[in-house]
């Protein structure tokens, strides 16, 4: 691809969303049919795009350019190794709110000094782990956090990197369970309370407090939170540094949109055009932790038809992937578009959208096996006919897809596969019954 054509794509507004694309009838992952995918891998499957990955990487890093940030990719979005192998082969820095995903980030090769670790409860263990890993900051949510995080790496004889996370009771307009920068939820502290604990403990010989960390929720589809959540993050580092303190960075978190729908979210220039203005020149090191922005479109969860049915008047499409491969839906409601691999009649979806209607169509819920009534991947949808053993495709589920899935019923959880052009390979094989027993049957 030509410079030119790849700096047009990269600071599009509206970019191609993804290498999920119908071609002759069948949808494609870039250059594979998936209905050959399916017949080889076998179905639920998740189905990752390295290209989209690339793409989505690259256009952020263009649009944040000017302020040079840290693009810390949000292991908790996909954190499946190769995926974030690729995302440090992009030149990605790396999110972590756990031990288990710094050790993921470790494994994947990424620069100890390039992760955050972030998160209201990390245990005494995973701090010193973090400090004896050497890790570039820690995301601190509390005064007994931070009191604690000296005292370890004073008893370790090491100054902890620190950034200080701060509430600024901003409303996301996001749902209630991912929304974090009201002031009634559990994330930071409140600004008052932010200038006592640089107060506090800016001082004390374990901790190089010098930075303070914002995230408002997530996904948040508009730019207008992050500018005001930033503009209140400023004006504090601005009288921190009148009152003495030494502030080098702001981390201003991730939460930004992906296309469920077409057009729904803002692109990464959209965001960055806005943003970009407040932070230069303020003579800071710039985080920022995205997440799905990068991973929710790259990913989708194929699934075969078992059967359909007719209940009163409502008929339903039970198909082999549930809750458990996908829980969004039944946590918050979330919208997926989906729609048949290979639609009847070679109906090709106009858009995704959640209002799209079908002539000839038929009005479904589209469910799995699983014994909830929650079990819902899609409600109301106007599909084109299914029948038993047609494949859908559940689009956008490349972030908090598989990394939510359970093994609830007993259902080993499934293989995700990365495609490359016209190469496929299995990035986590499906799991076996036995792989459901196995950590008992070692108890004895
Ligand atoms: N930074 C912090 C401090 C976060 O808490 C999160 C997400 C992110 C970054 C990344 O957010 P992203 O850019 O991926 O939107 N399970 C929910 C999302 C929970 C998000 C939790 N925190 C979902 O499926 O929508």
């Amino acid at each position: 691809m030509s410079f030119a054509l790849e700096r047009r794509l990269a600071l599009d507004h509206h970019p191609r969303m993804d290498h999920f694309q119908y071609r002759g009838g069948v949808l494609h992952c870039e250059e594979l049919a998936l209905p050959e995918l399916a017949q080889r891998f076998g179905t639920p499957l998740y189905v990752y795009s390295r290209q989209t990955l690339i793409d989505h990487y690259r256009r952020l890093s263009e649009a944040w350019t000017p302020v040079a940030p840290w693009l810390c990719f949000s292991v908790k979005s996909c954190s499946n190794l190769h995926i974030l192998r690729i995302m440090r082969e992009c030149g990605a820095a790396f999110d972590v709110v756990s031990g288990g995903e710094m050790a993921r980030a470790l494994e994947a090769g990424a620069d100890p000094s390039r992760i955050v670790f972030a998160g209201v409860g990390k245990s005494d263990a995973e701090i010193r782990d973090a400090l004896g890993a050497g890790i570039g900051f820690f995301n601190v949510e509390s005064e007994a956090e931070m009191d604690n995080l000296a005292s370890i790496a004073e008893s370790m004889g090491r100054r902890a990197p620190a950034a200080l996370r701060v509430n600024p009771d901003v409303d996301p307009k996001t749902h209630v369970y991912t929304t974090t920068g009201k002031r009634e939820t559990k994330f930071g502290v409140d600004l008052e309370r932010a200038r006592r604990v640089f107060h506090d403990f800016a001082r004390r010989p374990g901790l190089d407090l010098c930075a303070i960390h914002l995230h408002i929720g997530s996904p948040v589809n508009t730019v207008e939170p992050y500018i005001q959540s930033i503009t209140k993050g400023l004006g504090l580092i601005e009288q921190l540094r009148r009152e003495g303190f030494a502030l080098r960075a702001i981390n201003i978190g991730g939460g930004y949109g992906a296309n469920y729908e077409d057009h729904q979210a803002p692109s990464a220039l959209d965001y960055a055009a806005q943003v970009v203005p407040l932070l230069k020149g303020a003579d800071l090191t710039v985080m920022l932790e995205p997440g799905r922005m990068i991973t929710a479109n790259a990913g989708i969860l194929l699934t075969r038809t078992l059967y359909t049915k007719q209940s009163g008047d409502k008929h339903f499409l039970i198909v082999d992937g549930s809750m458990t491969e996908l829980i969004r839906p039944a946590l918050y409601g979330s919208f997926h578009f989906v729609w048949p691999v290979q639609p009847a009649g070679g109906a090709v979806p106009p858009q995704r959208s959640a209002s799209l209607k079908m002539e000839g169509g038929m009005l479904v819920d589209v469910v799995g096996p699983v014994c909830e009534s929650s079990d819902f991947l899609a409600k109301e949808r106007w599909l084109p006919p299914v029948i038993r053993g047609d494949l859908l495709c559940i689009f956008t589920t490349g972030a908090y897809g598989f990394v939510m899935a359970s093994q609830y019923n007993s259902r080993p959880r499934p293989a995700e596969v990365l495609v490359e052009g016209d190469q496929v390979r299995v990035i986590r094989r499906r799991e076996t019954y036995d792989d459901l027993v196995a950590l008992e049957r070692a108890a004895g």
